[in-house]
């Protein structure tokens, strides 16, 4: 009996401190979010005023010297003079001209009081378009990388705020895709044509990390799209029968479906995924849907299972790399260690029990700099020659795959061969103050 009550009494004690963590952890994630920056690290930088128009419901406020009320005709007629490109933009689009409709003047985007101006968020367009509206939203349950949830991707990661801000403050101009619609189809013209066409995508998708601009346009697909897209009728929607090769949207949009993370199987690309489990087999079979609007089923899941196949011998290559590393980092032959690595900012956990970050621990940020050479030859191996050949596989274009695989080969062979040294030395050599006192994230306490 006496036993029981103890035990009851040591239940409750468990259940108190659980409840306390979990209410401290929640006290711990609204305090962070309280800054004059946005996210888990708000506390840590101060936006700068051109944020204000990649994330207006956040920052904007209008602080020019215009005021007074006016109607849309009105807004029109001054600014005629003032932003004719603008004007003329606006009159050349669906807004002007509704077809059995009253024009969508200025002020239905921006307000007609100029002291209080906003900038249009989705919300504001989802007013008049409320499906495109919510299927752009409800993207939100397929987890990241979505462009619903891009700006919370973005000022989340841990580099975000742990680089200087000039190496960082591009990153919410391209993640702005979240929180506002001219991405694509851009204002003020807000054309649907523009839209479906690959060049509204790849402002933000190009470059390394994620190469779909360049893979996409080496494909049988982008070829064909530069000899003859000049001569395809664009205002027809992306459905079977209106195109002859398919574009960006044409795949990742299907049938003008405003989200693009509804079928990813392999996403960034930066983890091995199993692509047969039964959820992605579902997302599989949309793809070849897709193929099919245009190939043979059949053949098309052949292509998709060859990428597959490609990802199988991309990560026996990396977890090859990672393991020598891990050798390494257990022989103590790594500097700096990862006790010794400055902190990310507010990640006071994160210092007192120093993991090592070899491999996907917190996303890419885990291994992009304060890292030890050998270790950052293996984030260009991971993040660059491997997301290049991904992106091959993907998208058709078989000399990245080549390019990619050689380059992973030569990258592992480099650090089998430095693993080497660093064992023939026998002790690491020492790590600088730079690394050890982290100068970089010290700069950016003062500068962010
Ligand atoms: C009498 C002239 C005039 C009228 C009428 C007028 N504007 Fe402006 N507007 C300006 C001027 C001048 C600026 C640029 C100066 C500034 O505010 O920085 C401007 C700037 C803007 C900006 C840019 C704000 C920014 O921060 O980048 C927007 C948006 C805008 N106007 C919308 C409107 C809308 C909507 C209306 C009608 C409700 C309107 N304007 C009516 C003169 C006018
Ligand atoms: C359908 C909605 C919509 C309408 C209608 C509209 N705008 Fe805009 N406007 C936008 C969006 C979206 C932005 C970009 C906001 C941002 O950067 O966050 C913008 C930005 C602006 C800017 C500041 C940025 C720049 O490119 O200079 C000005 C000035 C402006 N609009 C003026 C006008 C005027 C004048 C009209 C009427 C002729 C008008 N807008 C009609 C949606 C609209
Ligand atoms: C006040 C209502 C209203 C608001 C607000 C509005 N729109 Fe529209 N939009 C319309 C109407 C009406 C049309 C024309 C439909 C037609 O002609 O069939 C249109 C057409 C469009 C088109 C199709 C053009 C084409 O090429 O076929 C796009 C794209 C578009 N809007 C995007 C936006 C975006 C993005 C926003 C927010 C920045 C926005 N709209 C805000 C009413 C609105
Ligand atoms: C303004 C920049 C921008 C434009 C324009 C843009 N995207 Fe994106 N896109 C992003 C960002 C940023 C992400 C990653 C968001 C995240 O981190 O969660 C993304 C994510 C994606 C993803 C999901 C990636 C995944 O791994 O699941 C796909 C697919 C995609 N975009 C396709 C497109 C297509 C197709 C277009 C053109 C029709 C396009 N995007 C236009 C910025 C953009
Ligand atoms: C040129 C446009 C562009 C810039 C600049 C950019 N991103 Fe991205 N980012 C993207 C695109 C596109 C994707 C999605 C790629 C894909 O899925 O293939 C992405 C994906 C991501 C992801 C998702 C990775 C994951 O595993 O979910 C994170 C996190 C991210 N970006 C953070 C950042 C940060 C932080 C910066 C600034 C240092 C930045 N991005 C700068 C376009 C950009
Ligand atoms: C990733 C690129 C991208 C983004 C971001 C985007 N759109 Fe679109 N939008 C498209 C494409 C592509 C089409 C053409 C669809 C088709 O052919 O059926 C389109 C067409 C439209 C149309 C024309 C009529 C229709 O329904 O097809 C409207 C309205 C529209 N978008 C509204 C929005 C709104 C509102 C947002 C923000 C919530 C938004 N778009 C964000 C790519 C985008
Ligand atoms: C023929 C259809 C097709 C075209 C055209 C296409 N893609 Fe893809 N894309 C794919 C497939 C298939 C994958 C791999 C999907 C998977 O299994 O994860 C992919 C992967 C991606 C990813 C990684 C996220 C994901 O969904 O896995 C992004 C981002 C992306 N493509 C963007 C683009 C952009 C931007 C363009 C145009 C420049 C483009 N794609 C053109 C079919 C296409
Ligand atoms: C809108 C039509 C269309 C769609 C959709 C489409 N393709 Fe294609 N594809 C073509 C055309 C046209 C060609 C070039 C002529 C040919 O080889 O048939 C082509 C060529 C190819 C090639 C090169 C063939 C070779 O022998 O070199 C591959 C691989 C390919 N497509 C894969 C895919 C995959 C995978 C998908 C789906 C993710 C897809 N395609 C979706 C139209 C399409």
């Amino acid at each position: 009996m006496a036993q029981r009550t103890k035990m009851a009494r040591y239940a409750w004690a468990v259940l108190l401190v659980t409840v306390l963590a979990v209410a401290g952890g929640y006290a711990w994630v609204a305090w962070s979010k309280g800054g004059p920056g946005e996210g888990l690290y708000s506390r840590l930088w101060q936006p700068d005023k051109v944020f204000g128009y990649w994330n207006p419901v956040r920052f904007y406020g209008y602080d020019g010297p215009m005021s007074g009320r006016y109607e849309g005709p009105q807004c029109v007629e001054c600014h005629q003079a003032l932003t004719p490109g603008i004007v003329a933009d606006w009159r050349a689009s669906g807004h002007a001209a509704p077809k059995g409709g009253k024009p969508v003047y200025c002020d239905s985007c921006h307000g007609k009081d100029h002291a209080r101006l906003h900038l249009p968020d989705p919300a504001v367009c989802g007013g008049c378009h409320a499906e495109r509206h919510a299927q752009f939203q409800d993207e939100r349950r397929f987890g990241f990388p979505s462009h619903a949830l891009a700006i919370e991707r973005a000022v989340d990661a841990k580099h975000f705020v742990d680089k200087p801000k000039a190496e960082v403050t591009a990153c919410l101009q391209c993640h702005s895709v979240a929180s506002k619609c001219d991405s694509c189809h851009t204002r003020h013209r807000f054309s649907a044509a523009e839209a479906r066409r690959p060049e509204a995508c790849i402002t933000c998708h190009s470059g390394p990390p994620h190469p779909d601009d360049e893979t996409f346009f080496a494909s049988a697909h982008g070829k064909r799209y530069l000899a003859e897209g000049d001569q395809w009728d664009w205002k027809k929607p992306l459905t079977k029968g209106n195109y002859k090769a398919p574009t960006c949207a044409y795949c990742h949009m299907r049938n003008g479906k405003h989200q693009v993370a509804d079928k990813t199987i392999w996403k960034f690309g930066l983890q091995e995924v199993n692509p047969r489990t039964s959820g992605n087999e579902v997302r599989r079979k949309q793809w070849v849907d897709v193929c099919s609007d245009c190939h043979d089923a059949a053949w098309s899941r052949q292509q998709l299972e060859a990428m597959d196949a490609e990802r199988k011998r991309a990560w026996t290559k990396l977890y090859a790399a990672e393991h020598t590393l891990k050798d390494l980092r257990g022989d103590k032959l790594l500097q700096p260690t990862a006790g010794e690595r400055p902190p990310y900012p507010l990640d006071k956990p994160g210092a007192l029990f120093a993991r090592e970050r070899i491999g996907y621990f917190d996303g890419q940020s885990s291994a992009f700099y304060n890292v030890s050479p050998i270790e950052r030859d293996y984030f260009e191996m991971w993040y660059f020659d491997n997301l290049g050949a991904y992106k091959g596989a993907a998208h058709g274009a078989p000399d990245a795959v080549a390019h990619g695989h050689r380059k992973m080969e030569t990258a592992l062979e480099n650090i089998k061969q430095k693993a080497q040294t660093l064992r023939q030395q026998g002790k690491p050599p020492a790590a600088g103050p730079w690394w050890v006192e982290g100068e970089y994230t010290g700069h950016n306490k003062e500068h962010n």
